[in-house]
């Protein structure tokens, strides 16, 4: 069904932009012929009302709090499937079969040890570097080792590329982890499960035997599913407007990772963990709420607010939950996890907070149970960038594969000098 189109009368003309719906979620006005025809862009800092693209991998509806990854709603996700489920629905837009998810996963965990190389590239590194500075560098550096995967209009090699990155970016994050620790590095093992690997490759020593514990394993990859993919956000774009370049994936993944290091984005988890830290006890919970409500004053609540959510976020949701689960487990009583808890309670009954529909997002519950489970702070956003891979690789295929995509170029509204001449420097005065 056609829609009326949106009319634009400007400078005494009337113009007319197509209207397209979407599955759900809201229209779009097509306006890519405006500039041709008025002479005019349009003006959106930060694209809060701009539609980047088309997918049809992750749907978010903001005031329903709803969270789709090719349909399937992600508390349905988190309670019956696995990550392993969850990168192949991403990538192909199906569930697998359980020949297609064995073939799927035995493909992931055969690709999940690194060039050797890499090994000696990470010495390079200080040993006190932020884990995502190492991660940054080291799978920027992987086009360098896997140029047999680089070749982004054969989709043999996209597929290899994203099979690799998906199996060995845990390895790269566990390398990273032991480096800053002084350890060894410890290799993958076929006969685990990927969130098993992981934890295996980032806490065992070759002193002693480790063993993996299914409540650590079980909360490691619904982590990872929660985490996976989140439609157009800051680093997904990232990686949209890299790859639209025509760069190599590696390098497209790279910029991705550096993008959600921002406190603003995925660092949040680990300036949450901090901020929780700082806060300390539940008595000074109502200093740090009015210092987020002080326009003077640049602080803000770290784990609350988002761009999309004007609702609840449905992942927050889901890890208060396991946090709790995950402490009473642990048999680990986290004063952090109270002052989370009840900084949640005060903000939620707080007028500000209320106007300006902040609510806790995905970041806020993360840190108070990576923390539980024995991960450094640094490492939060390590983790956040090996879960969201599997959803950057899937967007930046479905882009590539888009017989509309283009170049990312957006244009400006200058307000700089106008055109002036040289002025030599013997004429420029003191
Ligand atoms: C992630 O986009 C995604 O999908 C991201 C993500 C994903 O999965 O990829 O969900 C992951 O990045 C989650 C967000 C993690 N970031 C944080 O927790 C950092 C703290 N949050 C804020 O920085 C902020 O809420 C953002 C960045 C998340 C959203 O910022 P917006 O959409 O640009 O909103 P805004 O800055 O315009 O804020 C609107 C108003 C402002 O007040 P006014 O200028 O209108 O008076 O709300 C205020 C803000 O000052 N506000 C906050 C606040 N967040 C917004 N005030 C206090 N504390 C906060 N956390």
């Amino acid at each position: 069904m056609s829609n009326d189109p949106m009319n634009l009368t400007g400078n005494g003309k009337d113009f007319e932009y197509a209207v397209y719906d979407g599955t759900v979620g809201p229209q779009v006005i097509d306006i890519r012929s405006l500039y041709a025809q008025t002479g005019m862009f349009t003006f959106d800092p930060g694209f809060t009302s701009t539609a980047s693209c088309e997918s049809k991998i992750t749907f978010i509806d903001g005031d329903k709090g709803e969270l789709l990854y090719r349909g399937y709603p992600i508390e349905q996700l988190a309670e019956q499937s696995d990550y392993m489920e969850v990168c192949y629905l991403l990538l192909f837009g199906e569930l697998p079969n359980a020949a297609e998810k064995e073939q799927f996963t035995t493909r992931i965990t055969y690709h999940t040890m690194l060039h050797e190389q890499l090994f000696r590239l990470v010495h390079g590194f200080r040993r006190d570097a932020h884990p995502m500075a190492i991660m940054v560098g080291v799978v920027g550096a992987l086009s360098a080792f896997y140029h047999d995967s680089t070749d982004i209009t054969d989709e043999h090699q996209r597929m290899v590329a994203s099979i690799r990155l998906i199996a060995k970016i845990p390895t790269i994050a566990a390398m990273a982890y032991k480096y800053s620790i002084g350890q060894p590095f410890v290799y993958p093992k076929n006969d685990m499960t990927y969130a098993g690997n992981f934890l295996n490759m980032m806490f065992s020593v070759p002193a002693e035997d480790y063993v993996v514990s299914p409540t650590l394993e079980n909360a490691m990859d619904l982590i990872f599913m929660l985490h996976a993919d989140h439609e157009q956000n800051a680093s997904t774009s990232t990686v949209r407007l890299a790859g639209s370049s025509g760069a190599n994936p590696f390098a497209c993944i790279a910029a991705g990772i550096a993008c959600l290091w921002g406190p603003a984005h995925g660092g949040a988890n680990e300036a949450c963990l901090k901020m929780l830290g700082e806060i300390g006890t539940v008595d000074r919970i109502p200093e740090f709420i009015e210092k987020a409500k002080d326009k003077s004053d640049p602080f803000r609540l770290m784990g609350f607010g988002h761009r999309v959510y004007k609702n609840h976020d449905p992942r927050a949701q889901v890890l208060r939950k396991a946090a709790h689960a995950v402490l009473q487990e642990l048999g680990v009583s986290d004063p952090l996890f109270d002052v989370a808890m009840e900084l949640e309670r005060i903000a939620l009954e707080d007028e500000y907070f209320i106007a300006k529909k902040l609510y806790p997002n995905v970041d806020f519950y993360s840190g108070i149970i990576l923390k539980a489970m024995g991960f450094p702070v640094e490492m939060f956003t390590v983790l956040f960038a090996l879960a969201r891979t599997s959803g950057w690789i899937s967007q930046w295929k479905e882009m590539i594969e888009d017989p509309k995509q283009k170049i990312g170029r957006p244009r400006q509204l200058y307000t700089g000098t106008p055109m002036r001449d040289f002025v030599p420097l013997d004429e420029r005065g003191e």
